[in-house]
């Protein structure tokens, strides 16, 4: 007998109740410039001679002389010449690289590794970041992706140097940031520092409001940091900024492209962090370009790849269930150099349950935020770990082909575009290099059983069947036809699935329409309008607590 809509085919009937038991040279590339030169001076002057050959033996012997003169000029200048200006053309090149936000991969995707704040904020010295750098080694952190160690707020001393730079603290940093970012790069490992767009730091520090270029230079060149995290508190008052938000992190997007252009160094990692106030996600991307479009030519920037969407996170479900509401409706904005990024994770903190927790980092990871570890690293449990190394999760995280996040086809419980910070969208779907993937919130207090039919994603394809692997149990879990249900998906849990094509669903699978809707047969007869209700000029779909009856 034919299957009907709705079946599922489970190999293994997965209860979603049972994850708290898991433990767990001339050469090829001589510039053009470099071949016109060598023409020029050498060879290919001799050749003209040639052809102009007199028969007078001395003249001969002269021109003899001459060639052979030109030829080792020629040939000592390829020798002792050439390569540098080889060197300083190649040079040029790479200072190229800093010209282009898009000829270099920093911020491609969303970056991974550990901030300070979270687990620790201002009670940060140089002892706890040697020992976080090895624990990201030891604990196999570096090995699944986390490739960043970022300072946050505190570092510093509360007063800039005589000459007006700003100094690490003495006594938490005593050995300098320089013997401090030698040490993290010694590990493979790159880092991140700190400052803000205003006069201070959110905790009254010095902040890089027109010292951008000095402050700049001193974290890239003289410290030697790779990414620069820039916040928005001290806001100096109007008659002096005289700019919006744009202009104020234009100054610093102005400067990391000026230093780049003269150190030929790859441009520091430009992180914003303006919590979403003015709508990041609109500008930060277009950071570098917007003078152009003004008309103000000479002036340019780098990107901004990656900006806060909202305040700070804190280690509670009601925060991270707020944070997943908001982004759902901006989740559009994230693509390859630019990601909305949900904050710093709370994930081995204390303040979520096992089940909120992977909740918690799958949606990070899947609406492709940065994924920046928060926690006490030297007593991560072992659960904790086995959330952040999951590598089926970070690998959708870091697709290197799909650079979009996930989207919500469907909210719920509540009616689809409902603003709701404890019951956001609960169903989402997004492209991945091996397929789509699934990800299934359930925000309500106890167990749900949560369907979808497969087609409500917009990347599956009518009368096809697909393979169904759990990224959290890390099982196949059968053939999905038409339909998928996860039971007992757990309070607050996750179900997070990727599906593959398996080929054409069983011939005669039932009804003829998997999605109802407007679907016709060729006379035009409609099997629709089940589980719909009249909405202003047209019909939307009833939530699920219509259908229930509840
Ligand atoms: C906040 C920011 C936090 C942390 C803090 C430091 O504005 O959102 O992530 O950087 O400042 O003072």
């Amino acid at each position: 007998m034919p299957p009907e809509s709705g079946t599922v085919f489970e190999k293994n009937s997965t209860s979603y109740g049972t994850y708290n038991d898991m433990e767990e040279p001339l050469r090829e590339g001589t510039p053009r410039s470099d071949r016109t030169r060598f023409r020029k001076h050498g060879l290919g002057k001799a050749n003209a001679l040639d052809s102009q050959f007199v028969l007078v033996i001395s003249l001969r012997s002269i021109l003899v002389a001459l060639f052979s003169l030109l030829s080792a000029g020629a040939i000592s200048y390829y020798l002792f010449q050439y390569p540098t200006f080889y060197k300083d053309a190649k040079d040029t090149e790479d200072a190229g690289e800093g010209l282009d936000p898009f000829a270099h991969d920093v911020g491609r995707l969303p970056f991974m590794g550990y901030n300070t704040w979270n687990a620790y904020h201002c009670d940060i010295n140089e002892t706890l970041i040697h020992e976080t750098a090895e624990l990201m080694i030891k604990l196999g952190l570096k090995d699944v992706g986390y490739n960043y160690l970022n300072l946050d707020d505190c570092y510093s001393e509360r007063n800039r140097s005589a000459s007006g730079d700003i100094i690490a603290n003495a006594t938490s940093f005593p050995s300098g940031m320089k013997n401090l970012t030698d040490f993290i790069h010694g590990l493979g490992l790159k880092a991140g520092i700190y400052s803000d767009s205003g006069w201070f730091t959110c905790a009254l520090y010095p902040g890089s409001y027109q010292n951008e270029d000095r402050d700049a230079r001193l974290f890239n060149v003289e410290w030697g940091f790779d990414l620069l995290k820039y916040d928005n508190c001290a806001v100096p008052y109007d008659e002096i900024i005289k700019e919006g938000v744009v202009g104020k992190f234009t100054r610093m997007s102005n400067a990391i492209y000026n230093l780049s252009l003269s150190t030929g160094r790859p441009p520091m990692l430009y992180s914003l962090c303006q919590w979403g106030r003015e709508e990041p996600w609109v500008w930060a991307r277009d950071l570098g370009q917007m003078e152009e479009l003004d008309g103000e030519a000479g002036l340019r920037g780098v990107a901004a790849q990656t900006w806060r969407t909202t305040g700070d996170i804190d280690d509670k479900w009601q925060s991270v269930v707020g944070i997943l509401n908001q982004n759902s409706f901006i989740a559009w904005a994230s693509d390859f150099y630019g990601h909305n990024d949900m904050d710093i994770l709370e994930v081995g903190n204390g303040g979520l349950t096992y089940e909120e927790s992977k909740t918690h980092f799958t949606a990070w990871a899947f609406m492709k935020s940065p994924l920046l570890i928060g926690t006490h690293l030297a007593s991560a449990s072992k659960k904790t770990l086995s959330i952040l190394k999951n590598t089926e999760i970070i690998a959708i995280n870091q697709d290197p082909v799909v650079g979009k996040s996930v989207t919500p086809f469907r909210w719920g419980v509540n009616h689809d575009w409902t603003y709701n910070n404890s019951h956001p969208a609960q169903y989402w779907s997004g492209r991945t290099e091996n397929g789509t993937v699934f990800m299934l919130i359930n925000t309500l207090n106890k167990p749900a059983d949560m369907s979808f039919n497969l087609t409500e994603s917009p990347w599956i394809r009518a009368g096809r069947q697909y393979s169904v692997r759990d990224l959290w149990t890390h099982t196949s879990n059968g053939t999905a036809v038409r339909s998928f249900t996860a039971k007992a998906v757990p309070a607050h849990g996750v179900v997070a699935l990727l599906l593959q094509d398996a080929g054409d669903e069983p011939e005669g699978t039932q009804p003829p329409c998997q999605r109802e809707e407007w679907c016709t047969d060729r006379n035009g007869t409609r099997l629709d309008d089940i589980g719909f209700e009249p909405w202003n000029d047209g019909f939307q779909r009833k939530s699920e607590q219509q259908l229930r009856g509840t």
